[in-house]
């Protein structure tokens, strides 16, 4: 079973509701916030958290970033520009401090983990009042408590490799919601920082999980996202993953729809795939990154997989879920990545057919192997092959996406377009964005569509709630 996973004990429990009561009860304190996030939907979950931590120490939230007393850049640093773009927008704020000397400035998530960070935000960000690390975000209310009563910089990185369970969390929305499953990973794959920023991997303790997932249900949540760096590889020991486990657990509990995401290629089993093609809620929907279609590079990447492998994994999660969406992650210009070994990703996701991808130029990160590797390609040879990829992408990716038309797919609405007021868009069961009429009071309703065309990225489709055509 999962290991190291644990509650908060009732003395750190107490001391830290103690630091909310007093922030709480005090006369000048921020009383509104506003929470910038980076990167993945860990942090996007992580965020909610710390938004649920400031609303019970009474702060409300400010809809605009330069009117809120207390702003926090919850950060992510996979790619320098993720990294510079935080950055960035924190020095920003020391203008807007100008206008009003009251602001409160944090900064925390992946980038605080950084090795050398902590003292790069104190000698350079002075103006920042408190930063800290992803271990130790239960500590907030303490940190938030400190930096309104001590002058200096409040630097806190470091913290167990444990889950803790218990926090308030602020969830975006009603209708659908992450679950973080575990933390951490153990890959090391050769370009990422996440191991060294996130630490080893942990599981959360299954009941606490499907506990979670009932109180969603009960109060009306349709879908759920479960969240981990690895998902295949939650609750694993040597006789192997519990996530078939957790998965059929969960369809049990009855929300809806069932997403998870993110999995590793080399810790996808058969019986995962079967678990999925004979779950009732569980979505036709497969999140599989390949990063590359070169099997040499993908052993410098220390991928453990080949593309043989891969293409089995995805001829297997075809035949067993017909249909089913599939979506990856490519990196270009990996070290000493040749013109042919690129090519051999070109030909991978021509044959694969991914319904999106999210494409990157290798990023060199300090402290991973990949940065120390020879042959550093070119930023313009970088940049023509994201192109051509990318061309590729959206070309393979309309082909594909033709499959829907004429189905009928189940839409659980988003929010309106940003093109077209009168219209509203969502996701298919499939995972691919779909378009259609309607106003904002169809958000967070499930709504059956049929599907009428491929744009770029989105299908577009007819309600047929009010065609009468059900
Ligand atoms: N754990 C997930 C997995 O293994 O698939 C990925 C998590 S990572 C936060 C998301 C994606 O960022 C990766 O799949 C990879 O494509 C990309 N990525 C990570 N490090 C990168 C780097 N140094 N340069 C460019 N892209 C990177
Ligand atoms: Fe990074 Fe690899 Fe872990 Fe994903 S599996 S978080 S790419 S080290
Ligand atoms: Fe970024 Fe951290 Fe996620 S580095 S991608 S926010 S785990």
């Amino acid at each position: 079973m999962p290991e190291r996973s644990r509650k908060l004990n009732y003395r750190e429990l107490e001391e830290q509701q103690q630091y909310i009561e007093d922030i709480r009860t005090m006369a000048d304190r921020p009383q509104t916030y506003h929470v910038v996030t980076y990167g993945c939907q860990m942090n996007a979950h992580d965020s909610e958290k710390i938004a649920g931590m400031l609303q019970e120490m009474g702060l409300t939230e400010a809809k605009i970033r330069d009117e809120a007393d207390f702003v926090i850049f919850n950060t992510c640093c996979v790619r320098d520009n993720a990294e510079r773009r935080a950055l960035g927008n924190v020095t920003w704020l020391k203008e807007v401090r100008k206008h009003n000397p009251k602001l409160m400035i944090g900064v925390c998530g992946c980038m605080i983990q950084e090795p050398g960070m902590a003292e790069k935000i104190v000698k350079q960000y002075g103006f920042v009042d408190l930063a800290f690390g992803t271990a130790v975000l239960h500590r907030f209310p303490e940190f938030f408590w400190r930096a309104l009563h001590e002058e200096h910089v409040i630097v806190e990185t470091g913290g167990e490799d444990v889950i803790v369970e218990g926090m308030p969390a602020r969830r975006l929305r009603h209708d659908a919601a992450y679950i973080s499953i575990m933390q951490g990973c153990n890959n090391f794959c050769s370009f990422c920082i996440v191991p060294y920023v996130r630490g080893r991997e942990r599981s959360r303790d299954m009941k606490e999980i499907l506990s979670e997932a009932a109180f969603l249900h009960e109060n009306g949540c349709h879908e759920i996202m479960l969240l981990g760096q690895n998902v295949n590889s939650y609750g694993k020991n040597e006789k192997g993953s519990a996530f078939p486990e957790l998965l059929k657990a969960l369809d049990d509990v009855g929300i809806e729809r069932i997403r998870f995401m993110t999995s590793h290629p080399k810790d996808l089993s058969d019986e995962l795939i079967d678990v999925m093609a004979n779950a009732k809620h569980v979505l036709p929907q497969f999140h599989l990154p390949v990063q590359s279609g070169d099997d040499d590079i993908l052993r410098r990447m220390n991928r453990h997989y080949d593309r043989k492998h891969y293409l089995d994994r995805v001829q297997k999660l075809r035949s067993a879920i017909p249909g089913i969406g599939l979506t990856t992650d490519l990196i270009v210009a990996f070290p000493g990545e040749t013109e042919e070994q690129f090519e051999h990703t070109l030909s991978l996701v021509d044959e694969v057919g991914y319904d999106s991808a999210f494409t990157f130029i290798y990023s060199p990160r300090t402290g991973t192997a990949a940065a120390k590797m020879p042959d550093q390609i070119p930023p313009e040879v970088a940049s023509d092959r994201i192109q051509r990829l990318i061309a590729l992408q959206e070309k393979r990716q309309r082909e594909e996406m033709m499959r829907f038309v004429e189905t009928q797919e189940e839409v659980l609405i988003e929010g309106l377009s940003k093109r077209n007021a009168n219209e509203i868009s969502g996701r298919g069961k499939h995972g691919i964005s779909v378009t259609i009429s309607g106003s904002e009071n169809d958000i967070g309703k499930i709504i059956p569509v049929q599907i009428t065309g491929v744009k770029l990225n989105t299908l577009a489709g007819i309600r047929m709630d009010e065609s009468g055509c059900q």
